[in-house]
């Protein structure tokens, strides 16, 4: 699979992206440089032709206790491992422009490709989201992602993702 996006760069236009989200939105026009620069943030975007930002998504390193893993993959781990590598998907948006056109479903895709690549390199059980609404909850809900109790967050295990591009 060729990635769909690239690395956020000075050659990208983001000042005019708007998904709707005041949140998301404010992130790429103002912080997601910084976070980049700080290796807080890895930030890959989709830009048209004349590289204006149509698309992001962000990834970090992260961890989750393992009382927070689904049993059936929790029974497979050494109880020492109290917690548990895995990679967050931290924001994704498409532009107003081209929503529903399948741009969200290819970022979710290019992400997850990603985080699998990644995870040969420095281990990563899933990748885990922070969805912010009911709507973003069903977005991911619909590509297997699941509920981690007791949290905001959804969970999709590297194992599914490695299937996924089996
Ligand atoms: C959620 C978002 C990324 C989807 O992007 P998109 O390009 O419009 O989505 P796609 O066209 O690729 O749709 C992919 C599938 O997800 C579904 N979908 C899209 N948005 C959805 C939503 N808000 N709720 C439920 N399902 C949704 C589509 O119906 C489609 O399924 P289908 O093929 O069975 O019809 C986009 O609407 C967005 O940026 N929203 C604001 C930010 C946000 O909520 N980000 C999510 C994580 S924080």
């Amino acid at each position: 699979m060729i990635y769909l996006t690239e690395p956020l760069n000075t050659s990208h236009n983001k000042a005019k992206f708007n998904c709707g989200q005041k949140l998301l939105d404010t992130y790429i026009h103002q912080q997601a440089k910084q976070d980049v620069k700080r290796h807080l943030a890895a930030c890959f975007v989709f830009a048209d032709e004349r590289n204006e930002v149509k698309g992001y998504f962000t990834l970090s390193s992260a961890s989750i206790d393992q009382e927070l893993i689904p049993e059936n993959i929790k029974n497979k781990l050494p109880n020492s491992y109290t917690n548990i590598p895995v990679t967050l998907l931290g924001r994704l948006a498409v532009d107003k422009s081209i929503k529903g056109k399948g741009v969200g479903e290819k970022l979710l895709l290019d992400a997850l490709k990603r985080c699998l690549d990644a995870s040969s390199t420095i281990g990563s059980l899933a990748v885990v989201v922070d969805p912010i609404d009911e709507n973003a909850k069903k977005f991911y809900l619909k590509y297997g992602f699941i509920y981690l109790p007791d949290t905001a967050k959804m969970f999709l295990a590297m194992k599914t993702i490695a299937e996924i591009f089996s």
